[in-house]
């Protein structure tokens, strides 16, 4: 199996554009009007043409109800993982609906970020970026201490954040309830998107409750990422997984959750069809294993989550 090696990949890149004299980052206008930021060593935008703020929205903040989970009464905060922070839409996304919501839950957020120039460029160009502009000071205090926490009404927003290669830097985090799941694509890294790092997941997401009418006590997993690899990750890791919003030019997005209640519409037999035809239908850390075996396995996740629903 041919492995990515993803600090020698990224690192040669980066060296290549130090040395033509290019940036590593650049604002890009969107058909929306709004703009993002170019990553040339992936070559990819962090957002998509429906722009930030809007995709944090209904990709995130909406489809995981945050403001009526919030309105939950409950003693320990809802835990939110930002997965990676880049420019910081989601979490302030996040942060936003903390100040708005009436009745309060606290917040524990957690963003995850390899390389905070993303950040520090955006702050560069907040002129540019509504939602940065507002935050700016936030923002660097963020940057500084790593850690924050805000106050409104009796509620508490605590935000931390981890610098570092996921998945080695989720350690010592507390359980997760909502995970943002915002890497560049598998296309650019395939290693953030194996069945390994949707374990790793596992281990600290919320154990399910055995009560029927619990519908607590769960962690869900949003992404923009519908590609049949990722899928296909996630239920071998051992989440049930589902059909998410369709979102600018996506027919629809994935929803993934420890509990199969949580979701909406789950992947059934005309995505394990789909599965089969695909060209592209294994993580990177599943390419080596037998098809016929994963076909088996994936058949029996599918049955397990039909007959759950
Ligand atoms: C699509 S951007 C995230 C956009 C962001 N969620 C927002 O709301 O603006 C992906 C981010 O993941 C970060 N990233 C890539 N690989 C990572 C890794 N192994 N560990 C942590 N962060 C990583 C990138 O540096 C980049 O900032």
């Amino acid at each position: 199996m041919k492995k990515f090696n993803e600090t020698s990949h990224f690192l040669e890149q980066r060296v290549q554009l130090i040395q033509s004299g290019s940036m590593q980052f650049q604002m890009e206008a969107l058909p929306s009007g709004d703009y993002t930021i170019r990553d040339q060593v992936t070559g990819e935008c962090m957002h998509s043409t429906i722009g930030p703020w809007v995709e944090a929205q209904h990709l995130y903040i909406e489809q995981s109800q945050l403001a009526h989970r919030l309105e939950e009464s409950h003693s320990k905060p809802l835990v939110i993982y930002d997965l990676g922070l880049g420019m910081a839409t989601n979490a302030l996304a996040v942060i936003d609906t903390f100040y708005k919501a009436k009745k309060k839950r606290g917040i524990h957020l957690v963003s995850f970020e390899n390389q905070l120039e993303g950040l520090h460029y955006a702050l560069q160009n907040a002129e540019l970026l509504p939602f940065i502009q507002k935050n700016q000071s936030l923002l660097r205090t963020l940057l500084k201490k790593r850690t924050l926490e805000l106050q409104c009404g009796d509620a508490f927003l605590r935000w931390d954040l981890k610098g570092g290669d996921f998945p080695q830097s989720l350690r010592g985090s507390p359980l997760a309830d909502l995970i943002f799941y915002d890497f560049y694509s598998p296309q650019s890294t395939p290693h953030l998107w194996t069945m390994n790092c949707f374990q790793s997941l596992l281990q600290v997401a919320q154990t399910p409750q055995v009560s029927l009418h619990s519908t607590q006590q769960s962690t869900q997993l949003y992404t923009y990422c519908s590609a049949t690899s990722v899928r296909a990750a996630l239920l071998l890791a051992g989440f049930y997984v589902g059909y998410g919003v369709s979102t600018g030019k996506k027919r629809d997005t994935t929803v993934a959750s420890t509990q199969w209640r949580d979701l909406r519409k789950v992947l059934g037999d005309e995505w394990l069809m789909r599965w089969s035809r695909s060209e592209k239908p294994l993580p990177l850390d599943c390419i080596s294993f037998s098809k016929i075996q994963l076909a088996q396995k994936l058949k029996s996740m599918i049955e397990k989550q039909n007959e759950a629903f």
